[in-house]
């Protein structure tokens, strides 16, 4: 088992109990759908094969079909707790095809897939007591083992050899860290510039108070 699918099984139970965070998780999955979606749609018209861009573009078929069945699964329980619901999810491409070439993207997918199957898997078994929400997860399960094993074939495919197809996968995983990284330094520029300010201000306040006094014996 992956760590991150242990950290699943070990948090969601207790997380998951929290009110809206159930709703909430489901409502990420549709935004992460959506934006895989984005990516392939791209990929289906930018690949120079017919064979490859009728794959993408399946594949981006099917991460819309899920898009839409995570959020009316996060409506649904939203709707069970009286509250309105949050709708179809936004998203943004990432632009995967430009910065990594075609067989970076295949590579970068065929990781995002099979981490996927192992995490969907840990939050399928989470809801287990919620029949409804279980068979969104089957469903969607269903497919993302058919992209995990259908862009594992197409990677080899590309790279040429079974050493090149690990290489790739391996730049594609120093690609996503660094991306991980440089997204955790931009989100916390704010709060830290936030923090430096206000000690800035706490510092200097009673040198400016030192500075506005009046000074005995002065001329004026
Ligand atoms: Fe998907
Ligand atoms: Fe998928």
């Amino acid at each position: 088992m992956s760590v991150s699918a242990a950290l699943v099984r070990l948090t969601s139970p207790i997380v998951l109990r929290v009110p809206g965070n159930a709703a909430r998780k489901l409502h990420g999955f549709a935004r992460a759908e959506a934006g895989s979606m984005l990516d392939l749609r791209y990929a289906a018209a930018a690949s120079p094969s017919p064979a490859r861009r009728a794959l993408y573009l399946r594949h981006a078929l099917d991460e819309a079909r899920h898009a839409g069945l995570f959020a009316r699964a996060g409506d649904d329980l939203l709707a069970r707790g009286g509250r309105p619901p949050v709708g179809p999810p936004r998203a943004e491409a990432d632009g995967l095809w430009d910065r990594l070439g075609e067989l970076g993207f295949v590579a970068f997918v065929h990781r995002g897939e099979r981490r996927g199957c192992v995490r969907l898997q840990a939050f399928r078994d989470c809801f287990a007591s919620d029949p409804r929400i279980v068979a969104v997860f089957d469903a969607v399960l269903e497919d993302e083992r058919r992209h995990e094993a259908y862009t594992g074939a197409l990677l080899l495919e590309l790279a040429g050899s079974p050493k090149l197809a690990r290489r790739a996968l391996r730049r594609a995983a120093a690609w996503e860290a660094w991306r991980t990284f440089r997204r955790a330094g931009r989100a916390l520029v704010e709060p830290l510039w936030a923090i430096l300010s206000i000690l800035t201000f706490l510092t200097l306040l009673p040198l400016a108070w030192v500075l506005r006094r009046p000074v005995r014996g002065s001329w004026r």
